[in-house]
């Protein structure tokens, strides 16, 4: 590219000339930044500060909406997703936004019904959405359909997804090759996409691969391109500049606070690395550094504990070994750590991709990306020599029916056989479009959910989350007191927890809490081992679960102490004093425990109902998908503690059998 660099002193300033093709940026901080840094938990009146300055950097979009913000924003910010478009949009004028949608899948889990579609895309154009970046996590544009038909309706751009993915290490092979890629762009242009995004969500795409996938994409289509590659890898900066040498169009970047790591690759850089170039983005470097101040020293100090620093390394090469996203990598390991079998990692990296082989070597992205996973750890931890896939989760099951659409290559015939053997839908697959065997879901939701959902915007989102909805709505319209874990922390909590931080490294960690209950006579003392370090527990049995105080000894390593763990009185009171778990009564029967932790969708049988061995008690959410657990044999359902919403630990009694 040196014959298209100026090389006459280079002018800062955002008064320089014009190039001839600049590269055009779309900004991801609000929306897949934080989401990819801080598990989404961005509030609304945290970009509110910067909104009005974004607006005149001259991006060519921003991303806004979409993807995990829906969920996360209802189920753990207490925020209305909805009124973000609309604040947003108050203050960001110029500027259009952008959303990531995932086709019928909506912002949810899986295929929605027509009318919900239908529905949901107009309500998003109407609050404020302009471009629709539309992705289908099997590359089946079949479940386009309904929401292109809607998006043009309304107006707005149609940008169609081609999710990147690989069974090799590079570009190439049997499944996802070049012609692979570029019949998708074309069918994605005979759709009417207005554009066609490159969807890089693992950090895949080597930069000698966009080149030639890029170069290629320019010949087959006449539309824009534009690229989404994540930096996970490490990849991406030298990804993005093959692309740009290649004629991609667009470009996403994100603001320097919420860059790199599983994130995308910052903006300044690149503005810097084109200046002066035929592909000079024309930006005023000086507006972003601006921005970022605001970023830097009003909002992120907010939001950095949620940063995963488990790791020096801001760069996942496991991707680049295993294939995988690194969001996915997190996801499993987070799985196995809480189930207490980390040590399976090595097991559940070889058992993935033939997990991935036998449901048709699928992208993997949401929701895939998570149908895989977690069925591999099911595979990991409940196969047993004699028997592969012992517990197959519901969302394999829909896939296998052809739910999700079709996959890339058939789904292993025995696997498909074997998951659909009682399926409720039927045991023979479809080849139609998912959509066409759902039935319409709108007025089924009205009834269920009433007047709590005041508008349809309400009625939208309580159809596509009905548990955590139906929270969200009574939170919203006072009907119960949302808990103190959804409330926003301020500059000033931030600096109170940096203070007793300090303190506790100086060693002054116990302050007398003013709202401590009361010891009883009954406090009973444990000495409680953990690691080399041991904790002085002090148990005040109370009529619920005991409450624990911990107060760390003067001399906290105790290496030489005598060989002792938790006495055995210890362990029960300990554990039965975790959230939300009641204490287990003398059990007669048996008991169906929580294999993993979770939230408990719903009960299909209640109390007192007689059932048989393998038909379903409960519905276990966990990793967002739903796992079907049955009866372990006859006899009567009792000992229900737990309602829909609830969460669970693993080995929580979920009910006994008598
Ligand atoms: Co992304």
């Amino acid at each position: 590219m040196s014959d298209q660099v100026k090389m006459t002193p280079l002018d800062y300033s955002a008064e320089r000339p014009a190039a001839k093709n600049p590269v055009k940026i779309m900004d991801l901080s609000l929306r897949d930044g934080h989401q990819s840094l801080f598990a989404t938990r961005g509030r609304t009146e945290d970009m509110i500060p910067v909104a009005e300055m974004m607006d005149e950097v001259g991006f060519w979009a921003i991303e806004t909406w979409g993807g995990a913000t829906f969920d996360t924003m209802h189920r753990f910010l207490n925020e209305d997703p909805w009124e973000r478009l609309r604040t947003l949009k108050r203050y960001i004028k110029k500027t259009p936004f952008s959303m990531l949608l995932r086709a019928q899948n909506l912002v949810g889990y899986r295929n929605y019904a027509d009318d919900l579609a239908y529905a949901f895309v107009e309500r998003a154009a109407e609050n404020g959405m302009d471009v629709f970046r539309t992705f289908d996590a099997l590359n089946d544009y079949r479940n386009f359909e309904t929401v292109v038909e809607q998006i043009k309706k309304c107006g707005k751009h149609f940008q169609g997804c081609i999710c990147y993915t690989l069974t090799e290490p590079r570009l190439g092979g049997e499944v996802y090759n070049l012609e692979y890629y570029t019949d998708r762009a074309k069918s994605l242009e005979d759709m009417g996409a207005d554009s066609v995004c490159i969807k890089d969500m693992a950090g895949l795409l080597a930069p000698y691969d966009a080149y030639p996938l890029i170069k290629a994409l320019k010949e087959v289509v006449k539309i824009p391109i534009h690229l989404h590659s994540h930096f996970t890898s490490g990849m991406s900066p030298m990804t993005h500049l093959k692309a740009i040498e290649a004629g991609v169009d667009i470009i996403d970047t994100c603001m320097t606070p919420y860059a790199y790591r599983t994130s995308h690759a910052a903006v300044e850089p690149l503005v810097m690395a084109l200046l002066g170039t035929n592909r000079d983005t024309g930006f005023d470097i000086k507006k972003l550094a601006a921005i970022n101040e605001i970023f830097e020293k009003e909002i992120l100090p907010k939001y950095k504990h949620l940063l995963d620093d488990s790791k020096v390394s801001i760069i996942d090469i496991n991707v680049l070994l295993h294939q995988t996203p690194g969001g996915m990598l997190s996801n499993l390991v987070n799985q196995l750590r809480e189930m207490d079998a980390l040590d399976k990692i090595d097991e559940v990296y070889k058992e993935l991709p033939k997990v991935r082989k036998d449901l048709g070597q699928i992208p993997l992205v949401t929701p895939t990306s998570q149908i895989v996973g977690v069925q591999t750890v099911n595979n990991v931890l409940h196969d047993t020599p004699d028997e592969r896939y012992k517990m197959i989760t519901g969302q394999v099951k829909d896939l296998c029916y052809g739910l999700y659409g079709k996959t890339a290559v058939p789904i292993d015939a025995e696997l498909q056989k074997k998951a659909l053997k009682g399926y409720p839908r039927g045991e023979e697959p479809i080849t139609c479009k998912p959509a066409d065997v759902l039935e319409p879901e709108l007025e089924k939701a009205k009834a269920e959910i009433g007047d709590l959902a005041v508008d349809l915007d309400d009625l939208i989102l309580y159809a596509q989350f009905p548990v955590t909805g139906k929270k969200f709505l009574e939170w919203k319209y006072g009907k119960s007191e949302p808990p103190e874990s959804v409330k926003a922390i301020t500059l000033d909590d931030v600096k109170k927890k940096d203070e007793i931080l300090k303190k506790a490294k100086e060693g002054k960690l116990i302050e007398a809490k003013g709202d401590e209950p009361a010891k009883s006579g009954n406090v009973r003392t444990f000495n409680v081992f953990v690691d080399n370090e041991y904790y002085n527990v002090e148990v005040d049995p109370t009529g619920d679960a005991p409450v624990l105080s911990v107060a760390p000894p003067a001399a906290a390593v105790v290496s030489s102490a005598p060989a002792a763990t938790v006495p055995a009185s210890a362990a029960p009171a300990a554990q039965t004093a975790a959230p939300s778990e009641p204490s287990s009564a003398p059990v007669d029967g048996t008991v169906l425990l929580a294999p993993m932790p979770g939230m408990i969708i719903k009960y299909e049988r209640a109390e007192g109902d007689q059932v048989k061995s393998g038909d379903t008690i409960v519905v276990l959410e966990a990793m967002k998908m739903e796992n079907s657990l049955t009866a372990p044999c006859d006899g009567t359902v009792q000992g229900i503690k737990f309602a829909s919403g609830d969460t669970v630990s693993k080995g929580a009694v979920l009910c006994i059998i008598s």
